[in-house]
């Protein structure tokens, strides 16, 4: 197997149903094979429990796939008077072994810092799950050809906080704000050249954790652009929103990775 198994994570956002994962399985059993791309779900944290126990209930029939539940985010703090929030370990309990931090939106809507990030990053991984950090830059960023300065900077933080080693164990998401939920993806070239720089940036403290770690792509991915987007040396799958909500997108994502 190639040093960097590819990988789909369906964020379903706030969308989705314990229905949706029956529908999901029903395909993954009848396709996914045990060399097929891990295959990451990551629902909203009310359905995380049924979606793992479907997940549990076909485990026999998935024909030594790899399919594994993830969470959208969670909190920077271990336990306490946070209302509303869910901890690492609680994630952990309930059978998540990955979790997005630092989504754009997150970091948009709800004012996650870059350092707040950082801290939900370590959280996770004290917690025994991986990280899936999201990292991109906004429209006017790009047009000011500030990209690499703001992708630079979103990773510099985490790596102050937790150092580079720390990458052993986590993922990159490269979703550029102007794509995501727009139907407009980046280009292949434009997701190769950003996923080059972080993976050289990774490099620069340890040549091993730069060639390991994976880095997907996320924004407007759809079958139609996946073949030419994961086609690239540095795009090891995708992070997908839109297209995880239709199972037979998102499965035939799955067999393009
Ligand atoms: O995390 C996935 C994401 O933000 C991309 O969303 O709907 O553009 O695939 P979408």
């Amino acid at each position: 197997m190639a040093l960097r198994r590819p990988m789909i994570a369906g964020n379903w956002k706030m969308n989705g149903s314990a229905e949706l994962a029956k529908e999901l399985f029903k395909k993954f059993t009848a396709k996914l094979e045990n060399d097929s791309a891990e295959v990451v779900l990551c629902p909203p944290s009310i359905y995380i429990e049924s979606v793992r126990q479907q997940l549990e209930a076909n485990k026999a029939q998935l024909n030594g796939a790899l399919v594994r539940m993830g969470a959208q985010n969670v909190s920077q703090h271990n336990f306490g008077a946070y209302t509303g929030e869910i901890s690492a370990k609680m994630l952990n309990d309930a059978g998540c072994q990955y979790v997005i931090v630092g989504h754009s939106e997150r970091r948009r809507m709800y004012g996650e810092t870059s350092a707040i990030v950082a801290d939900k990053f370590a959280a996770a991984q004290k917690a025994g799950l991986t990280p899936i950090l999201c990292v991109g830059e906004s429209g006017p960023a790009r047009e000011a050809r500030r990209t690499f300065e703001v992708i630079a900077e979103e990773l510099d933080v985490v790596i102050e906080k937790n150092g580079t080693l720390a990458f052993d164990n986590a993922i990159i998401a490269y979703e550029p704000l102007w794509a995501v939920g727009t139907g407009k993806s980046a280009t292949p070239e434009q997701a190769q050249e950003v996923h080059a720089f972080i993976r050289s940036r990774l490099s620069e403290v340890s040549p091993f954790i730069g060639e390991k770690i994976r880095i997907l792509y996320g924004g407007s991915v759809t079958p139609s652009n996946a073949a030419d987007l994961f086609s690239q040396p540095d795009v090891d799958g995708g992070l997908i929103g839109g297209a995880s909500l239709n199972s037979t997108e998102f499965l035939s994502l799955c067999s393009i990775a």
